[in-house]
């Protein structure tokens, strides 16, 4: 059999990369994984514990009582933590106020990183979140990076977790994407960062239709010869 898929999708928060990578999956019959759920959840397990977030220390030693599995519904991407679905606590906003720091801890990422290169070993996947197309399948045959103006970002996140029923403001979502976008580009460890050889792919003015479009047009080649 040939070497299965990879389809990396990266780029800043909010800008669509989950909705493109579960579209796609649906479409192409490819596995979903959402990479950013883990580190959400690993970070949901942190605040749970009232662990010390500064202390790196007792975060990288209490990683080993973490174990993460995904179950795949209707190719949308469901994460265990430690056998309980947490889906919808991760999106939360303490999570999100916390996630990039925790992201940012070596340890926590050489974890992540090696639990993903094995899920994306023997299947057709998509993948998406920061360093997929850098560091985690540097040799995947589609990359994508996307992007889209800041604004439109928080309005799209905004109006999700308003659907949510979370009390949130607008200023607040704008906020939180501006700082976990800095936080994500300059830390030292895999900050995000467009891989050479990726497609960027800027959504500010296209549907999502648009983009499965666009998206379906990069793998097909690959699916194709497959
Ligand atoms: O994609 P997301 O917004 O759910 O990701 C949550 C955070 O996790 C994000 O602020 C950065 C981090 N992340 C990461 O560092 N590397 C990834 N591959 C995915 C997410």
């Amino acid at each position: 059999m040939s070497k299965n898929i990879v389809v990396a999708i990266d780029g800043y928060s909010s800008c669509g990369k989950s909705t493109l990578a579960k579209a796609l999956a649906k479409k192409l019959h490819f596995i979903y994984v959402d990479s950013g759920a883990m580190y959400r959840a690993v970070t949901l397990y942190f605040l749970r514990n009232d662990t010390d977030l500064n202390n790196h220390d007792l975060i990288i030693d209490a990683l080993q009582h973490i174990d993460l599995n995904f179950h795949s519904r209707d190719y949308q991407s469901h994460i265990l933590l430690n056998g309980e679905e947490v889906s919808e606590e991760i999106r939360q906003m303490p999570v999100s106020e916390n996630v990039s720091r925790i992201s940012a801890i070596k340890e926590v990422r050489q974890a992540m990183v090696k639990q993903q290169q094995k899920m994306g070993k023997s299947k057709n996947m998509v993948m998406d979140g920061r360093d997929i197309g850098t560091v985690v399948f540097p040799h995947a045959q589609v990359k994508l990076f996307m992007t889209a103006d800041p604004k439109i970002r928080a309005e799209r996140r905004y109006k999700e977790l308003i659907a949510k029923g979370e009390e949130v403001s607008l200023e607040e979502i704008f906020e939180n994407l501006a700082h976990r976008d800095y936080q994500d580009t300059t830390r030292e460890e895999s900050p995000l960062t467009r891989a050479e050889d990726a497609i960027i792919l800027d959504n500010t003015n296209l549907t999502e239709e648009e983009q499965l479009k666009f998206a379906i047009g990069k793998i097909e080649p690959f699916v194709v010869s497959h």
